[in-house]
């Protein structure tokens, strides 16, 4: 209400948002805090083995180089740009939020900042003075340790940013007292890490796994104990991602307790639900088969193969990040704060007054027939563009045609009492905001969108003011 509005009208803010994140987790957990102490493993390994047979040893190191090279230009591109993404992407989509956030995590974020910056220059260290190192065995060892610290760091970027993460389902204790600490301790944080900790270890592995096997010629004489190695190391991590996942999976439901009213049960949370499980159990088979299959039998691994449970851990990954954000709603902060961005606290100064009214960049304060139209998209893009689109994913007009019947007029009174029921039919959904007026416009608004189809534009495009997308079709 603070601030203008962002709004793509076609893939709607969500799918920006989690494109880039899921990326981003991807990278983050499967190509540094995972990847990191693997490699820097490796080279321990072959630093080990260079003591007995010295060229199996350096074998071993270029293994582990080779492998850095990809993590190296991977986390260092795509990763780091797509981590500044997620919050550029957020703080426009739901400004409101991360502004609360910044204010709950202050010295938190500060800290995230420096020690990712530290991270990725430690990356560069690292990579590029891998080749000077290979000199004498003291400046190797002092190589091995700094990979070890630089595993700790891109550890404790991941620790960070997941009490946020975890403060945003359920920021516990905080609610009573507005404390850094209470935020931090919020009862969804050691869960997720305990979760994302192995996990990562395990996809850093399936993503090793696949590309050692690349990287290696056939005959190379190392081949069978690296595969050896990188299996033993999944199928190490595996159990303890299961234990993770289940810890996780069990803690959802009683935070579920405290955020949503009397409908937990709700079909979509229980579906939802047990396709975390179904492709937790999914995922932790693959880990185990293909572990086995490479600690066993080596040298019998087929390469294309590997794409299964590389994709397999995205796809857990990928179901996991989405099933944290759709069971946080309809609050972006449990409890607190809307996805809409409206404080809970709030909503009774809006039914009163109205939203409009105490929305800064809305011109109107009083609807009138004329300005009506203008002002039901006003209050659409306050209340529902964070989910839905005019006509795009998640369009208005098509939930609405959904429940009535495509291509039907819309009925404008059973639009009204379903809007004013919404949060209670569909728990994901906060309550309407606005008073009857309100309603009254934006329920104009959809079934003029549906006769008349528009695009409604953001503020990127049409500037800060709320008003003024329907002008001309008024005036004219
Ligand atoms: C927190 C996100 C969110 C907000 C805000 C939100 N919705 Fe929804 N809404 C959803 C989701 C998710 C669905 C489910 C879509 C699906 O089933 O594919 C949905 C579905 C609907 C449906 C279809 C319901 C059904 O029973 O099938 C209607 C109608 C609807 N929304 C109206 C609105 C209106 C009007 C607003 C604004 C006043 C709004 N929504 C705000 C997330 C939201």
């Amino acid at each position: 209400m603070d601030f203008p509005i962002f709004h793509l009208d076609f893939m709607g803010n969500r799918m920006l948002v989690a494109v880039i994140a899921i990326l981003h987790v991807v990278i983050n957990h499967g190509l540094a805090v995972g990847f990191i102490p693997l490699v820097t493993w490796l080279e321990y390994k072959g630093f080990v083995i260079n003591e007995r047979r010295h060229a199996d040893g350096h074998a071993w190191d270029e293994l582990a180089r080779k492998l850095m090279f990809i993590g190296f230009i991977i986390t260092t591109t795509v990763g780091a740009l797509t981590g500044v993404g997620i919050w550029f992407a957020a703080s426009l989509a739901n400004p409101a939020s991360i502004g609360s956030l910044v204010r709950v995590f202050y010295f938190a974020w500060f800290t995230e900042w420096i020690v990712f910056m530290l991270e990725v220059v430690f990356i560069m260290i690292y990579f590029l003075t891998w080749k000077k190192s290979v000199t004498s065995a003291h400046s190797k060892l002092r190589h091995i340790r700094f990979g070890l610290a630089l595993s700790i760091f891109s550890w404790l970027t991941m620790a960070i940013i997941v009490a946020i993460l975890g403060f945003m389902m359920d920021p516990g204790n905080w609610l009573s007292k507005h404390t850094l600490l209470q935020g931090f301790a919020n009862p969804i944080y050691l869960p997720q890490l305990i979760f994302r900790t192995p996990v990562a270890m395990m996809i850093a592995g399936t993503f090793i796994l696949m590309a050692t096997l690349y990287i290696l010629k056939k005959d190379s004489p190392i081949k069978r104990e690296a595969v050896k190695t990188v299996s033993a190391w999944i199928m190490r991590w595996t159990p303890i991602a299961a234990v993770g996942a289940f810890i996780y999976y069990w803690q959802i439901p009683r935070m579920m307790i405290g955020n949503l009213p009397v409908a937990i049960a709700t079909q979509q949370f229980q579906d939802w639900y047990n396709s975390l499980l179904w492709v937790g159990v999914f995922a932790i088979a693959v880990g185990f088969i293909v572990s086995g299959s490479g600690f066993f039998f080596p040298t019998r691994l087929p390469r294309p193969l590997m794409v299964i449970p590389v994709v397999v851990s995205v796809l857990f990954l990928g179901t996991f990040e989405r099933i944290r954000e759709f069971i946080r709603k309809p609050y972006v902060i449990g409890n607190y704060m809307y996805a809409n961005g409206l404080l809970a606290d709030d909503y009774p100064l809006y039914q009163q007054n109205g939203l409009l009214s105490e929305s800064t960049w809305s011109g109107i304060c009083t609807i009138t027939p004329e300005n009506e139209l203008q002002a039901g998209e006003n209050v659409f893009a306050i209340s529902c563009t964070r989910c839905h689109t005019t006509h795009g994913i998640n369009s208005i007009v098509w939930n609405f045609e959904r429940m009535y019947g495509a291509g039907q007029p819309l009925n404008p009174d059973a639009m009204k009492a379903y809007i004013k029921q919404m949060h209670n039919v569909r728990t994901y959904m906060p309550p309407f905001p606005g008073n009857d007026a309100e309603l009254d416009a934006l329920v104009a608004y959809i079934i003029f969108e549906q006769k008349e189809p528009t695009t409604l534009e953001g503020a990127q495009l049409r500037g800060p003011s709320l008003f003024g997308n329907l002008d001309r079709k008024v005036t004219n």
